[in-house]
């Protein structure tokens, strides 16, 4: 196992021991959003094993591609960074009513106009991705080359064992990986470009629930 992995296996472990300080119903009670039923899955530890990578990353802007209702992004939101979403359909999130941390600029919602945009989207002073697009595996793979060509740090990519063009995608991927159970579907990191000299300590809490 490369120098990498081992790196990866430790940012994975300390993930999961982090996320147990998480509460992300608790922490949306400061939001009126918390009463939207969209929102009961994030009692899923998923969420709030994204939210501890964030926060042990130290990732201040993370780029999401696939929003959905915003369920990810808003656990993405939960340490503190701020997040670019991006998505081809503007509709899951509009009926989600995550206005609220849009208006903190917290969470910026954009939208594609076609699968290909997302590779002419700039990288640059991006600490974190996150892809949880189509499943194809053909847009990932797409993407997953941009990373090769253009980006220094982790993305994260969901349920790279979903169906067999996800897993085709996902052993095309050479560069240091870790293949994960976060999701029942498999849920991948996968270290790009040179490697970051950060240590994967938790730092003080960026938890705290709003004070209205
Ligand atoms: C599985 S859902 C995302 C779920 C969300 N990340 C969550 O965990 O709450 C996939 C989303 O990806 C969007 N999508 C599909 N292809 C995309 C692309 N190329 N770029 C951005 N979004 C895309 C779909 O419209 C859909 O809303």
């Amino acid at each position: 196992m490369s120098g990498s992995t081992c790196r990866l296996r430790d940012l994975v472990f300390a993930c999961e021991q982090r996320a147990q300080a998480y509460d992300l119903p608790a922490w949306l009670r400061a939001y009126p959003l918390a009463r939207c039923a969209a929102f009961r899955f994030t009692r899923d530890p998923y969420y709030a094993r994204l939210a501890a990578l964030v926060e042990l990353l130290g990732a201040k802007q993370v780029m999401e591609f696939g929003t959905e209702e915003g369920g990810s992004a808003l656990a993405l939101c939960m340490a503190g960074a701020q997040v670019l979403t991006y998505d081809l359909d503007p509709a899951p999130l509009r009926r989600s009513r995550l206005g609220l941390l849009e208006a903190e600029d917290r969470l910026l919602p954009l939208q594609l106009a076609a699968p290909e945009a997302m590779l002419q989207v700039s990288l640059q002073g991006v600490d974190l991705i996150f892809v949880d697009i189509d499943h194809s595996g053909v847009w990932e793979a797409a993407f997953h080359r941009k990373c090769q060509a253009e980006y220094t740090g982790i993305v994260a990519w969901d349920d790279v064992q979903l169906n067999r063009g996800m897993r085709t995608f996902w052993a095309t991927v050479t560069e240091p990986k870790v293949t994960l159970t976060w999701h029942f579907s498999g849920f991948g990191l996968v270290q790009y470009g040179s490697q970051r000299t950060a240590t994967w300590a938790a730092g003080a809490p960026a938890l705290l629930p709003r004070a209205d």
